[in-house]
């Protein structure tokens, strides 16, 4: 299973992969619209504290400026996937780009039909928004479990890259489903390491130690 980040911040990027599990990030216009930053510094940025990829979202909203921009982004890092939306003018740039090669998939899915039209199409991934589902009336968490069973049953090979994880909730129950990659954002990781009782634990032991000398001075 691929953990990626879902933030602009080069701190938190650092901080996050400082503990081993960061597999890429990913952005989105609102992220980056909320730094004072251009797109490409936050994906060079990203690109130079991961090893793995970096998502990019396209802003044109016709085929001929998704393609345009999602080449260019090739240009920033290595590894960079653009992220196109699932209109009928983002599954119409995925299929010209993926006939030339340039890593690319589906994202804003709302549905299993939007998704299988993506795989069909040899998307790198796709990108069900599981709290936008939630909003929007429908199970968010049951449409990703969905997604990815029909393509474990269908085989195919598109990452189901579960998006708008707004607690963790969401999350363990996607990996009970075997749910292929999730993003989150810096927040939502941090409440996979916090927990009191953890903190109340090593507070114990250290109370139970006492001055002791530390054990490498023994
Ligand atoms: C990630 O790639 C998505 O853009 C992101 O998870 C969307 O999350 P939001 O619904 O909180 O904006």
């Amino acid at each position: 299973m691929n953990v990626y980040l879902d933030t602009a911040s080069p701190e938190r990027i650092r901080s996050a992969d400082r503990l081993g599990v960061v597999d890429g990030v990913t952005t989105n216009p609102s992220i980056v619209a909320d730094t004072d930053r251009r797109y490409r510094d936050v994906v060079e940025t990203a690109a130079d504290i991961v090893d793995g990829p970096v998502f990019a979202q396209v802003l044109a909203e016709d085929a001929d400026g998704m393609v345009r921009e999602a080449r260019g982004y090739q240009d920033w890092a290595d590894h960079v996937i653009a992220k196109l939306p699932a209109t009928r003018a983002g599954f119409q740039a995925l299929a010209r780009l993926r006939a030339d090669g340039v890593p690319s998939g589906t994202t804003v899915v709302f549905s299993v039909e939007q998704a299988v039209l993506a795989a069909k199409n040899d998307a790198a991934f796709v990108a069900p928004y599981v709290g936008r589902i939630d909003d929007s009336g429908a199970d968010g968490v049951a449409t990703t479990r969905r997604i990815q069973s029909v393509f474990d049953a269908q085989g195919f090979e598109t990452e189901v890259l579960a998006a708008s994880i707004r607690n963790t909730t969401q999350a363990t129950t996607l990996y009970e489903a075997g749910v292929d990659a999730i993003t989150m954002s810096p927040d939502v990781l941090d409440a996979h390491v916090d927990h009191p009782e953890t903190e109340n634990g090593v507070a114990g032991f250290a109370a139970a130690w006492g001055d002791r000398d530390p054990p490498l001075s023994e």
